[in-house]
């Protein structure tokens, strides 16, 4: 008696588990996560010598990569690029489910990546900084919590009464080098990553901010079709052709645009699918989104498929932040996530 009841038990978690759970809000009724493995590795990098003794050496500047496959996976790597954190794709704003969770419950295989010196990257060739800016008010304003420190838009997916969420948000960083070298140096190692089928032959990254930029550029760089799409949550910076009258970002060249030869671009428009995704309160004239279109135009143009979602305009989703992944709404996020990958035929499994 007591088998078959823990057999029924069984069953009904297999039964529950066949829908994509977007609307269980007890989390016992969800899908439990079953993973096949799970592990880490570095990618890319290289080996210096010692200006004092060649045989002594340093191997650095690689990448890093935490995996976790699920017990029955789908063919398509989930590889989440953060800007500023890993922890973004780890959690809800709240501490609820993130994308890491919700997607290996989809059995999606999910890659969290580091590029050279960032986070568990950090053994760099080059002397690294960190230098204290004071930065947790320009946090707010640029990750579009609000118009200005602690005022709130209106509705934002945020838990705005919890000063612990708002502490966890802005303290769970880390340095991001933001110069034109520095995504050169972290697009070398990922397009290496790419191209290596260690994150399968079917990668479609997900990425935050300045993350959207670098996987634009890995994509120019991979010699392989192994990168079927690329998500781009509030993508800052864009790379562009260098015949379409775009100028070069200025200085360190931060955030772009980044400009590449013309062949090069082309390989952007062979990505089977790109998707631009913007959250609430952004304006045409907002920088990156009227470059996010300009890109998207000249993607199409010679044969892509890119396109730029408003999450509010086009897809009915109010007060999304910079981070939409991470929103109390996320599930929602995460539907429409699904439904591009099922569009693009990207859900199958092995
Ligand atoms: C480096 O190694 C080679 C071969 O073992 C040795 O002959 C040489 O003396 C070493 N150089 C130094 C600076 O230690
Ligand atoms: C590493 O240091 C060299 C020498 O100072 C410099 O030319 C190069 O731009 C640095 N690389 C990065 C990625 O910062
Ligand atoms: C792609 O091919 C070019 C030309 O052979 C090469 O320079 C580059 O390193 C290759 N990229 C990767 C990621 O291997
Ligand atoms: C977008 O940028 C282009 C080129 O800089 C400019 O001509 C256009 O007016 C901008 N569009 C908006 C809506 O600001």
């Amino acid at each position: 008696m007591f088998n078959l009841l823990g057999v029924r038990f069984l069953l009904s978690l297999q039964l529950a588990g066949l829908a994509i759970q977007t609307d269980a809000k007890d989390a016992g009724h969800r899908k439990p996560i079953i993973l096949r493995e799970s592990g880490g590795f570095t990618i890319g990098g290289k080996v210096i010598q010692s200006p004092l003794n060649p045989n002594m050496t340093l191997s650095c500047d690689h990448g890093y990569v935490e995996y976790f496959t699920p017990w029955t996976p789908r063919k398509t790597s989930l590889v989440m690029w953060h800007s500023s954190s890993t922890q973004t794709f780890q959690n809800r704003w709240d501490g609820g489910e993130g994308f890491k969770d919700m997607f290996l419950r989809a059995d999606y295989p999910v890659y969290l990546w580091e590029g050279p010196r960032v986070g568990r990257a950090n053994w760099a060739c080059n002397a690294t900084f960190y230098v204290p800016d004071y930065r947790d008010q320009a946090n707010f304003v640029a990750w579009n919590f609000g118009p200005a420190f602690k005022q709130w838009w209106p509705g934002v997916q945020f838990p705005t009464e919890s000063e612990e969420a708002w502490q966890q948000a802005t303290s769970s960083r880390y340095v991001e080098y933001d110069s034109e070298a520095s995504v050169n140096l972290e697009t070398d190692a990922a397009a290496v990553a790419a191209d290596s089928g260690k994150l399968g032959t079917d990668i479609v990254y997900l990425t935050n901010s300045a993350a959207g930029l670098r996987a634009q550029l890995t994509a120019v760089k991979s010699n392989t079709t192994n990168i079927k799409a690329i998500v781009c949550y509030e993508s800052f910076g864009f790379v562009f052709p260098d015949d379409a009258g775009v100028k070069r970002g200025a200085g360190a060249n931060p955030f772009g645009p980044i400009l590449v030869p013309l062949e090069d671009f082309k390989k952007l428009a062979r990505i089977p699918a790109i998707q631009f995704v913007w959250g609430d309160h952004r304006d045409e004239s907002f920088i990156f989104l009227n470059q996010s279109r300009q890109a998207a135009a000249l993607i199409n143009k010679y044969g892509g498929n890119a396109e730029v979602v408003l999450l509010a305009k086009d897809k009915g989703l109010k007060g999304s932040t910079h981070i939409a992944f991470a929103d109390m709404d996320n599930r929602k996020v995460g539907e429409l996530l699904h439904e591009f990958l099922r569009e693009n035929e990207l859900d199958d499994y092995e």
